[in-house]
């Protein structure tokens, strides 16, 4: 398959893109390095500086079967403060990416989405027929995207696959978690562990759980790329789908502490702060879904496998 995808320079992108090449797949990085890393591309693919809004232009008489979409601003806490970034990054860049993809010969795309666009749960674990409240500007947008491939799909435009991703971590093939700034608590307390940080802090230690920190599903960055793999052979045109990625196990705030404590035989220095804004005590999903209609079963769903390989992935970096 000629397979474009966007965002190919980012954590999960760059890891996806590997993915397809290693499953002989020819594939096409369109990136504008905003948040990527040019050496993140896998070698084997070909790379495009640019962004999705401009995919028609700058892909040009180029052809492609399938689109996997990753491109997007993802800071929950900055799409709170500047909401129209996410609106022209996300929902504007795949609108014009989507209108591209007849002229690319594409009828095929797999979409990131998150879980973000749930917000506050009634019932967890989520399935995808759980009501989608986004309670910011950044699951809003992925959740205007999942109704824009619907409706694409919908006027038989085009079969489209929206994957919800619950939290994300791990490394695949030296390729890690490479945030600047870092927001995301693996790669945070790996980098306490390592000394780069003084240490960390738990944002919020009341919340109603089994040890009052926020409880979230973890997923290892090559299950979830796996994913998308399944999802672009099932994709099938004039249909959309949606599907929750997570291993259906909670880990508390605490638990993912003391598991990088295990893993990096460190101790962390670990104070309590305020809550952070928009964070939902419990985010869990069934993947049920997902292992029924796309066969996905993940196959690293230890947390200590996650944090190990992100570990060693950034000790090597920084040697
Ligand atoms: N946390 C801390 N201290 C830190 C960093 C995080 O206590 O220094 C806590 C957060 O409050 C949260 C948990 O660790 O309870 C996980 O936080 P992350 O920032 O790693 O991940 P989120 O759950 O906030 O975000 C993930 C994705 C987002 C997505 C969101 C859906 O990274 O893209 O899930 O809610 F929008």
């Amino acid at each position: 398959m000629r397979v474009l995808v966007t965002g190919g320079a980012g954590y999960i992108g760059s890891i996806v893109a590997l993915r397809l090449v290693e499953s002989g797949d020819a594939v096409t990085v369109l990136d504008d390095l905003s948040t990527g890393h040019r050496d993140a591309v896998p070698a084997g693919a070909a790379f495009v500086l640019g962004r999705v809004h401009d995919a028609a232009e700058l892909l040009a008489g180029r052809r492609f079967d399938a689109v996997v979409h990753l491109a997007a601003s993802s800071l929950v806490a900055e799409s709170v403060a500047n909401p129209a970034k996410y609106e022209e990054n996300n929902v504007v860049g795949s609108r014009r990416l989507v209108a591209a993809l007849a002229g690319l010969g594409a009828d095929r795309l797999v979409f990131s989405s998150s879980a973000a666009v749930y917000g506050e749960p009634d019932e967890v674990p989520i399935t995808e027929d759980a009501p989608a409240r986004p309670v910011n500007p950044y699951g809003a947008s992925k959740l205007a995207v999942d109704g824009l491939l619907a409706e694409q799909a919908s006027l038989g435009l085009l079969g489209a696959v929206s994957l919800r991703y619950f939290n994300v971590a791990g490394a695949y093939g030296g390729l890690g978690e490479r945030h600047d700034p870092e927001s995301h608590l693996v790669p945070i307390a790996l980098e306490a562990a390592l000394g780069l940080r003084p240490g960390l802090a738990i944002y919020g230690d009341d919340y109603p759980t089994r040890d009052g920190t926020c409880v979230r599903d973890y997923i290892h960055v090559a299950d979830l790329a796996a994913a998308h793999l399944a999802a672009l052979e099932r994709a099938v045109p004039g249909r959309h789908r949606v599907y929750n990625l997570g291993n259906g196990t909670g880990f508390t705030v605490r638990e993912v502490l003391s598991a990088v404590e295990a893993v990096t035989a460190r101790s962390l220095e670990v104070t309590i702060g305020p809550r952070r804004a928009g964070d939902p005590a419990v985010l869990v999903a069934s993947s049920a879904r997902a292992a029924s209609e796309l066969g996905w079963v993940p196959e690293r769903p230890e947390i200590a496998t996650m944090i190990a390989d992100a570990w060693r992935v950034l000790l090597a970096r920084r040697s």
